[in-house]
């Protein structure tokens, strides 16, 4: 897949999540065949008004390319002043605006999917920072329960210059619930002439395949799945390939990517700015255990005791 001047070597996307999608988490999902991921979003007034914290959440590593950066914010100018020190800063391949964000932390401040009733000032500030910047600008939205306003909205973003769109099927109020309306980004692909990416709902190997194939999008992008589980990128990668469901034991999957990332996170210095109890809890959501090595995780001191409460359960089979 290609967005502008960008290559993928697919098309499967890992969705930005604040406070998920870390340098390592990513790493990982990219070694297992995400073809794209995203910083988690940056606000852009802290960016303009140099906040360290904010600028940190764009550092990527060298071995992570294509990388994007999303901003929020609620300002062309501001917004288009933040992509360019980002750009300067970071150099990333693709910077992503978020229309999406249904907390009130940021549409109380008419940010995220609070602009989605605003489509004039989403396309002076999708049309600023693709003047702005030079690299390629994206932009992730939710939808409206009106499918005409929500294939409108799209069509601002395509003629205000943004290269790619990524179609997060639920309202804001939906928030998380409900399901995924993936008519509205099949819908979307039919109007828009830029790459269109589903999102929302794909959990596993059928539903990717599904959503590609009902909405005729260029790609997917996966969240909340793949928490505690990058490994799903190889599974999907190999099944939309080769048609067949891998085999592979997912207890001791899981145990490995969490001592993987555990490891990581200490690699990176980042086990003081992650909530490492409930990052490791999510390695173990649903095998077979799991809840008596969450009982020993929320005990455990420090990242040797998780990992080692972890790995007791599977020693044998490690
Ligand atoms: C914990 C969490 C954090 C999120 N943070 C962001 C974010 O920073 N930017 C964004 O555009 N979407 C964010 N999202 C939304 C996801 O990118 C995605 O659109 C949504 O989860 C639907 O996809 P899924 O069903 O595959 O999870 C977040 C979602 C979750 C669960």
């Amino acid at each position: 897949m290609k967005i502008e001047k960008v290559h993928f070597p697919g098309n499967i996307f890992l969705a930005p999540m604040a406070d998920v999608t870390n340098i390592p988490f990513r790493l990982m999902c990219r070694n297992y065949g995400a073809s794209m991921t995203y910083s988690e979003m940056i606000s852009s007034d802290a960016i303009v008004y140099e906040s360290a914290k904010a600028f940190e959440r764009g550092l990527s590593f060298k071995d992570e390319r294509p990388f994007g950066i999303q901003i929020f914010g609620n300002s062309p100018g501001i917004m288009s002043r933040a992509a360019l020190k980002i750009e300067e800063t970071y150099n990333p391949d693709i910077i992503d605006i978020n229309f999406g964000c249904p907390s009130n932390l940021l549409t109380k401040d008419g940010s995220g999917s609070a602009l989605l009733r605003s489509p004039d000032l989403i396309y002076r500030i999708t049309k600023e920072l693709c003047e702005t910047v030079s690299a390629p600008v994206t932009a992730k939205i939710r939808v409206l329960e009106d499918m005409e306003k929500t294939v409108q909205i799209a069509g601002l973003i395509e003629t205000a210059g943004a290269c790619a769109i990524t179609v997060h099927g639920r309202t804001q109020q939906q928030h998380y619930s409900g399901k995924a309306m993936h008519e509205y980004a099949k819908r979307i692909k039919c109007e828009v002439s830029i790459p269109v990416i589903a999102n929302g709902d794909i959990i596993d190997e059928i539903s990717a395949r599904d959503t590609l194939e009902y909405t005729g999008c260029d790609g997917i992008m996966i969240g909340r799945a793949a928490m505690g589980n990058p490994f799903l990128f190889r599974r999907i990668s190999h099944y939309l390939k080769t048609g067949e469901l891998l085999e592979y034991n997912e207890c001791c999957q899981r145990v490995r990517d969490l001592e993987k990332y555990l490891r990581l996170l200490q690699e990176h210095g980042l086990t003081h700015k992650v909530n490492l109890r409930s990052h490791a809890q999510w390695f173990t959501k649903g095998i077979p255990g799991g809840k008596y090595i969450r009982t020993g995780i929320a005990d455990a001191k420090d990242i040797e005791g998780i990992i080692e409460c972890a790995r007791g359960m599977y020693r044998d089979a490690l």
